[in-house]
């Protein structure tokens, strides 16, 4: 395969709630073609959580409008900090799914009309293969793809809760996923009924230090299953028996079942990932999503994969949760590969990791 030299790239992320927006550089090392050196030239997020957090969630047609209002200023900012000037941008790479419909059309309209101005290829990109190459941002010593894969991701975020297995770069298998709710909103409802605010993890996170986690025992749904798919709907049903149960008493209780709910959590995420590494034998684990933030989690994971002799990636949090960065190092990755893309994008909100030909 051919490979693109120099490639200095925008990404465009509106897919949720976060507009994110960054420049980054890609070049094969010099002494090692094999291996690719990335610099990052600016990341850049406007969040939109004070406007959600009023309702408490996404408001879909309230991210629209924030992203509009918010993808110029922050382009010219990311474009600013990274001290190149518009015209040398190679290519723009924007999240074309999955998420919700309009976010995504604002996201790629406006990267659609700055490409064509620039008369530079636009490249789509998958919200979730960023999700899952974002552990790779900060290898400090280059990215070589024969040595990073494979491995698992287990994605935590608002939206999704999946474990995936990536067997090189663009082809990945998904091997569980939760049948209902994500594990981001088993903590921003708990929030919510709690009458604290969204995004509801590092609330519950806030809360739960002064909390016993052992005080309340919550079900641990698909948990005796050998399978890899998740179930997280019947917590917040518990989680709000136990509040109705003890609305009257001083408000431990309350410290005590954000403890409670975040140990079951990670509980689970462990008894799934440690059936994950037995099943495939892959000992390499990335954690990424919103959720990955969460360090009683981190702990956990980190414990079970020394048990298990895996290793373990967790990305700084600002990589974990959503961001351009990724976007624009996937879509590099496209550019230098050479990857095949339609010249007319279309957006796909339910757009699935394991197909990624939009
Ligand atoms: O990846 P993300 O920023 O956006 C998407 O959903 O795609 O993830 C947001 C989710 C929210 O549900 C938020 O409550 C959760 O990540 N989150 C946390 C923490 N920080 C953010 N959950 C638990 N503990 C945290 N410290
Ligand atoms: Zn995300």
């Amino acid at each position: 395969i051919s490979v693109n030299e120099k490639i200095t790239i925008l990404g465009v992320e509106t897919s949720c709630d976060d507009t994110g927006i960054a420049v980054l550089n890609l070049r094969p090392c010099e002494n090692n073609p094999k291996k690719i050196n990335l610099t990052v030239l600016s990341n850049k997020l406007a969040s939109q959580t004070d406007i959600h957090n009023e309702y408490g969630g996404v408001v879909p047609e309230l991210a629209s409008r924030e992203h509009l209002r918010a993808l110029l200023p922050l382009t010219e900012e990311a474009i600013r900090e990274s001290k190149i000037d518009l015209p040398n941008l190679s290519h723009i790479a924007v999240t074309a799914g999955p998420g919700l419909k309009g976010s995504l059309l604002t996201g790629l309209n406006f990267s659609s009309g700055l490409a064509a101005a620039l008369n530079i290829p636009i490249i789509p990109v998958n919200h979730l293969e960023g999700h899952v190459m974002a552990a790779f941002i900060d290898t400090q010593l280059g990215f070589e793809p024969t040595k990073a894969f494979p491995f698992l991701t287990l994605l935590i975020s608002g939206g999704h809760t999946q474990i995936i297995l990536a067997e090189e770069f663009g082809r990945y298998t998904l091997l569980g996923e939760t049948l209902d709710d994500a594990v981001g909103e088993a903590f921003d409802k708990t929030s919510k009924l709690l009458g604290l605010g969204y995004p509801g993890g590092p609330e519950i996170e806030r809360i739960a230090k002064a909390g016993n986690p052992h005080k309340f025992n919550f079900p641990k749904p698909l948990t005796d299953k050998k399978n890899l798919n998740f179930s997280f709907s019947g917590l917040k049903t518990a989680v709000s028996r136990e509040i109705e149960k003890n609305r009257q008493g001083n408000n431990e209780w309350q410290s005590d079942i954000a403890a409670s709910l975040q140990d079951t959590i990670a509980n689970i995420l462990c008894i799934k990932m440690k059936l994950a590494i037995e099943l495939t034998n892959v000992k390499k684990v990335v954690v990424s999503g919103g959720v990955a933030a969460n360090h009683k989690i981190r702990k956990s994971l980190s414990e079970l994969c020394k048990s298990q002799n895996a290793a373990l990636i967790v990305p700084r949090p600002e990589i974990c949760a959503d961001n351009g960065l990724m976007i624009a190092w996937v879509g590099a990755l496209k550019a230098h590969y050479n990857y095949p893309f339609d010249e007319v994008i279309k957006v796909s909100p339910r757009w699935n990791l394991t197909d990624l030909h939009c």
